[in-house]
């Protein structure tokens, strides 16, 4: 039964903090002429309307990507990622790209997408986005299957996403071993893995299991809203980057704490740390 729907949580802190790690990685695929394949597990629909009923009704957004959309002097590495939103955009911000929509405005004619979403109301949505674009293959198949199916890719080079909806407290675990069975096929691509802090037991699941599966180059990126709780609500999110681009790290150096001085002042934290180095 598949009830969480990102529609209520586009444009959040934590797409913020996603979608910039994403364009950051795929602008360093870019720097080779050669092909590289973008694998998107939990894909989403690609575009989210802020002024559904939805996203009004938590109106996420707007202690998300509203604070940063009209700010200038941005950090180096952040101006793509506000041009993709902004390409859906004339003007105010009303629309915002899901992970595949901020990928296509990234990748060139020699690279391709390859795209998973189960959700039977959501996968319609996501095929009438990218319908007719030959560089995007979609599938309303499990995420976790298809990537299995699908490594090492053709290319050898590339960005797969892992960014699954964590209803269930066996998804942190379903992670670990998705990586290390994809890490097994194709240990040279990059593997960038979202998580929520809602208990911050489950990230350490997610963690010490990779580091137990032998996996090394492992930087984790969080930017946190308020201090962690034994209550019930997110309070910080993140990405685990399996073997990042050499500069990522200093540019999340600059844009974190950036990131933290326009979207959560008062309570705000951040981490950046090598879970496991070289
Ligand atoms: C957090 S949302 C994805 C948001 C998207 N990656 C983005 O950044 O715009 C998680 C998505 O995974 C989908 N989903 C849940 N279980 C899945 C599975 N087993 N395989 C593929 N997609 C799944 C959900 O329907 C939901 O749309």
């Amino acid at each position: 039964m598949l009830s969480y729907r990102h529609s209520f949580h586009a444009g959040n802190h934590a797409d913020v903090v996603k979608h910039i790690v994403e364009t950051l990685i795929l602008q360093t695929l870019k720097q080779k002429e050669k092909p590289f394949v973008y694998h998107d597990t939990h894909s989403g629909v690609g575009r989210y309307d802020l002024q559904d009923e939805r996203a009004e009704k938590t109106g996420e957004y707007k202690e998300g990507i509203a604070r940063i959309f009209e700010q200038e002097n941005l950090p180096e590495g952040m101006q793509d990622y506000l041009d993709a939103i902004k390409a859906l955009n004339e003007g105010d911000l009303r629309y915002y790209p899901g992970s595949p929509r901020v990928a296509r405005a990234q990748i060139r004619e020699q690279d391709r997408m390859v795209l998973t979403e189960l959700h039977p109301a959501d996968f319609p949505l996501l095929l009438q986005e990218f319908r007719g674009d030959r560089q995007v293959k979609m599938y309303k198949e499990d995420g976790f299957a298809r990537l299995k199916g699908s490594l090492p890719p053709k290319e050898r080079r590339g960005l797969v996403l892992i960014d699954p909806p964590y209803e269930l407290k066996h998804e942190y675990q379903d992670v670990v071993n998705a990586i290390a069975d994809a890490h097994k096929r194709w240990a040279t691509g990059i593997y960038a893995i979202w998580y929520p802090v809602v208990y911050r037991d489950n990230v350490d699941l997610i963690l010490d299991g990779l580091e137990d599966a032998g996996i090394r180059r492992i930087l984790q990126i969080e930017l946190g809203v308020s201090p962690d709780t034994t209550e019930r609500g997110m309070t910080a999110s993140g990405m685990i980057v399996i073997n990042p681009p050499w500069k990522l790290e200093q540019q999340m150096a600059d844009i974190l704490p950036w990131l933290q001085q326009h979207i959560a002042p008062t309570h705000g934290h951040t981490t950046l740390r090598w879970v496991v180095p070289e």
